[in-house]
């Protein structure tokens, strides 16, 4: 059955610190948008994707894909949970899956597995496990003790769940107020247990300037090995 893609593009991009939103930045002769949207409109499963946009963007309706029969845009709003819950009124599919903007580097192999496995129970997320010693701090400062990292994973995106359940997942956490950094962190609060669906690590969300040559270099590799 078919998905739509939900695609939060609404962020300022504060930690990058260019002088446009990273989503607008070049990678490779093309936005990191463009990428992104690429990657979701090449899936046969996926119907329509649904950009949230901040309200008065004037770059997205520059990009051709903004006139791609299978994409919408949509207004995004204040946190990266409102722009997420807005376009969630739009979706008319049973499953749908959030992908930031931010994240080029997305491959079809994990997204065909985050996919599949979304479709079942509480929904799925694409995860990588944490790989370095993990500390918590005393707030000072200094180490106040060690984590294990056994169980410890990066949340990734896509995240990927039936509609009815992440919408109303998704309000309630919304008006409860709670702190909502991700699709799944909504899904907890109604009490579900979505799947981790381990996948690669190179699916990097571009945060700070050096991420965009990392990026770059991903992407490169990924086009080298498919030749
Ligand atoms: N996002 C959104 N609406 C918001 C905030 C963020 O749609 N109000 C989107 C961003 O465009 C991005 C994704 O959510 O694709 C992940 O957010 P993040 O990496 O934090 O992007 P920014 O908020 O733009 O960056 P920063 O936090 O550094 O300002
Ligand atoms: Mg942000």
């Amino acid at each position: 059955s078919p998905f739509t893609a939900v695609v939060p593009a609404a962020g300022v991009g504060k930690r990058m610190g260019a002088s446009l939103p990273k989503q607008y930045l070049t990678l490779d002769g093309r936005t990191v948008l463009e990428h992104t949207l690429d990657r979701l409109l090449g899936h046969p499963a996926i119907a329509r994707i649904i950009v949230a946009t901040a309200e008065h963007d004037s770059w997205f309706p520059a990009l051709a894909v903004a006139r791609h029969p299978r994409v919408l845009r949509v207004a995004g709003g204040r946190e990266r949970a409102d722009s997420v819950h807005n376009a969630l009124a739009r979706v008319e599919t049973e499953f749908v899956l959030v992908h930031d903007a931010a994240r080029p580097c997305l491959h079809p192999a994990d997204l065909d597995a985050v996919l599949a496995a979304g479709r079942l129970g509480d929904g799925a997320i694409l995860a990588c496990r944490v790989r370095d010693s993990m500390k918590r701090g005393d707030g000072r400062g200094a180490i106040l003790e060690s984590v294990s990292r056994e169980e410890l994973w990066h949340a990734l995106t896509p995240q990927c769940f039936a509609t009815v359940l992440l919408r109303q997942a998704l309000a309630g956490a919304l008006a409860a107020g709670c702190e909502i950094t991700d699709e799944a962190s909504a899904m907890e609060w109604a009490g579900h247990r979505p799947r981790l669906v381990e996948g690669r690590a190179d699916n990097i969300k571009i945060t700070r300037p050096e991420d965009l040559g990392l990026a770059g270099f991903f992407l490169q590799q990924r086009i080298e090995s498919e030749q």
